[in-house]
């Protein structure tokens, strides 16, 4: 049997994903209840952080422990990795003493280095091409609160980055309309918005991104690794700031996201950030319950 590892969404079916996010829901329900569920006793989960992480190191690490597992957190600078030990190695060593390994890193390569190296699953929690394990979560909170997202119009605002990425695989795998409201020259990877065929259409204005959507996301203008075109970012950037004038633009009920961390003032007011419409807090909590139901799904 060949491993099944989760570098991208389109490593998953429609089917999977929407099974993995109903399970979710029914982990999340038994987690409040009090119920305990540990169908991942005595499974360990390797974490190789090469970025740094808040949500995604304590959803896994959290989520591992709930699920009667464990999670280790490795960093570069304290493993032989920072010193120069190939990846590959890494990978094969890891994997032989582990029952999965989860990765954040900076080439998206490398997660697939690791995935052709590992013998147990691989998960890829944030490369500077995809960010997967954050949609399980958006489209999670998603259904929670309005159900189903096929054919609905969501609005990405801002940088054409890992996370605009993500949601261009998920507007496939979930069959939704993906505005993409970007400034010239931060479009998206071209090649990843043909392959949604007519779902995605790209402006260079929020206004016009933005209108009618059912849902309005954005991202941080500066994405880690690139701290030092933050300046200039700020001013390329500005006029596609998530404000209340640009959420009117939106559908009257339309809900906003965030992965966070957020910049207040910057890609979105505070104002909308703590807004009735911003459902980013349970967008984060999410982080927990739909990456326990992936565990279940990739380590059992
Ligand atoms: N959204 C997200 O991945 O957050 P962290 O960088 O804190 O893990
Ligand atoms: N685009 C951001 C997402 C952080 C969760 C980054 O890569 O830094």
């Amino acid at each position: 049997m060949t491993t099944r590892h989760f570098l991208s969404l389109l490593d998953f079916s429609s089917d999977e994903l929407l099974a993995l996010i109903d399970h979710a829901i029914d982990v999340k329900q038994r987690l409040q209840q009090g119920v305990s569920h540990t169908p991942l006793k005595g499974q360990v989960l390797a974490m190789i952080f090469e970025k740094s992480s808040t949500r995604t190191r304590v959803s896994f690490e959290s989520g591992m422990s709930q699920l009667g597992g464990h999670a280790i957190f490795l960093s570069p600078q304290n493993i032989q990795l920072g010193r120069g030990e190939p990846i590959e190695d890494s990978a094969r060593v890891i994997s032989s003493m582990v029952d999965g390994i989860m990765i954040r890193t900076f080439d998206h390569e490398r997660v697939i280095t690791v995935a052709k190296n590992s013998s147990k699953p691989v998960i890829n929690g944030l490369t500077d091409h995809l960010h997967p394990c954050q949609l399980l979560a958006d489209m999670q909170t998603w259904i929670e609160l309005r159900g189903n997202i096929q054919g609905s119009s969501v609005a990405w605002i801002g940088d054409g980055n890992n996370m605009c990425h993500s949601y261009i695989n998920a507007a496939i795998r979930f069959d939704f309309t993906l505005h993409i409201g970007c400034p010239a020259g931060h479009e998206p990877n071209s090649d990843l918005v043909k392959s949604a065929g007519g779902r995605i259409k790209i402006f260079h204005s929020a206004d016009e991104a933005v209108r009618q959507a059912d849902l309005v996301v954005t991202d941080v203008w500066a994405s880690m690794g690139q701290e030092q075109e933050q300046e200039e970012r700020l001013k390329v950037f500005a006029p596609f700031q998530i404000s209340g004038k640009i959420m009117k633009l939106a559908n009257k009920d339309a809900l906003f996201m965030h992965c966070l961390p957020a910049h207040r003032g910057e890609e979105v007011t505070a104002e909308v950030l703590e807004s009735e419409q911003s459902v980013i807090w349970q967008e984060a909590e999410n982080r927990l319950h739909s990456q326990k139901s992936l565990l279940e799904r990739l380590l059992k």
